[in-house]
């Protein structure tokens, strides 16, 4: 029994010391296999009782010895097992204990941000958010609008034709005829969006933002739209800045204006960027059109109301002082992660 004990003990580290650089299961077996529950060592400890009673202290003895001594070799392998391969990845470039890497944030684009802060403001004065169709009819962006068919608008240089009734949206203001058709009046509505142009250069891209605007009630004014207005620059740009009303025309609106506001750059003196006319033009605007409410079946004598229109990109650069409308579009994180 005795031999068979050093036999064990021999084979036992004689396999430790060939599995020690294998794997942490390779050694791991080695436990099972002499010192675990069936295993060859205990096997021996359990069948102490059947031995002449003067051995059992003696094989007793020697048995609980190997199996410490089997124990520690095993627990010390695994312990330079791990710390070997430790090492080995930390040279490789790996060091595990380092804190992580931060992943950079991912953040709305700036017209985006311009565009969600300028639904806010008019969400607080009452309007809600409209949204039509990029896609859109001949009749929804032209017609309906009053613009007739030899309007210089509907020039194919400016507008992307698909055929001769359809067409991607030159403007948000289709959106108006598309609510109006839904909705009865008293209404509000703010309607942001893409729109294309057959346009490109510089200060022209064949794609940019626009937010529309509509406020249909009994005894809508001029007066209404100029203080809403001159309320909503107040907030997107500063409380301080001026605003003046400008006569002009479009075919929707009867009277019309063009909103200019004083010079975000030079404060009105003049500038390279106002041209130094110390205002800058920001929107357009005007009462609805009756010609425009005959379309939509809505009460002329009863109903008036007023739109406007503007566009994001322009207020985003005059905002925050951006003198490159292709900043937008590039998609250069070093620009777009400012914002
Ligand atoms: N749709 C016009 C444009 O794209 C902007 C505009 C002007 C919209 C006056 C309006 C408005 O609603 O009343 O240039």
């Amino acid at each position: 029994m005795l031999d068979r004990l050093e036999t064990i003990r021999k084979e036992a580290l004689d396999a430790i010391n060939k599995a020690k650089d294998s794997s942490r299961e390779a050694i791991e077996a080695l436990r099972v296999r002499f010192t675990g529950r069936k295993g060859e060592l205990t096997n021996i400890l359990k069948s102490i009782g059947s031995l002449p009673p003067d051995q059992r202290p003696k094989v007793g003895q020697l048995a609980n010895r190997y199996k410490n001594e089997i124990e520690t070799a095993i627990k010390e392998a695994l312990e330079k097992f791990d710390q070997k391969n430790s090492e080995e990845t930390c040279i490789a470039g790996l060091d595990p204990t380092l804190p992580g890497r931060r992943l950079p944030y991912g953040r709305l684009h700036p017209v985006t941000q311009v565009m969600d802060e300028i639904c806010a403001i008019f969400s607080r004065m009452g309007f809600s958010v409209a949204q039509g169709p990029e896609v859109e009819l001949d009749f929804y962006n032209f017609e309906a609008l009053n613009i007739p068919p030899d309007h210089p608008a509907r020039d194919m240089q400016d507008t992307f034709y698909i055929d001769d009734k359809v067409l991607l949206r030159t403007h948000t203001s289709p959106i108006q005829i598309r609510t109006m058709e839904k909705l009865e009046p008293p209404l509000r509505i703010i309607a942001p969006g893409k729109v294309y142009r057959c346009d490109s250069d510089v200060t022209h891209t064949p794609m940019f933002h626009q937010v529309e605007g509509l406020m249909v009630d009994t005894r809508v004014s001029f007066a209404d739209l100029k203080g809403i207005l001159t309320h909503f620059i107040h907030q997107i740009f500063s409380d301080r800045t001026g605003v003046r009303f400008r006569p002009s025309f479009f075919p929707f609106t009867e009277p019309s204006a063009e909103v200019d506001i004083q010079c975000v750059i030079c404060g009105g003196s003049g500038c390279r960027v106002c041209s130094h006319t110390g205002w800058l033009e920001v929107l357009g605007a005007g009462l609805v059109n009756p010609a425009v409410f005959r379309h939509v079946g809505y009460d002329t004598e009863r109903f008036s109301g007023f739109a406007f229109g503007l566009g994001i990109e322009r207020i985003t650069m005059l905002k925050y002082g951006i003198d490159d409308l292709r900043l937008f579009f590039d998609n250069d994180l070093r620009f777009l992660t400012q914002f």
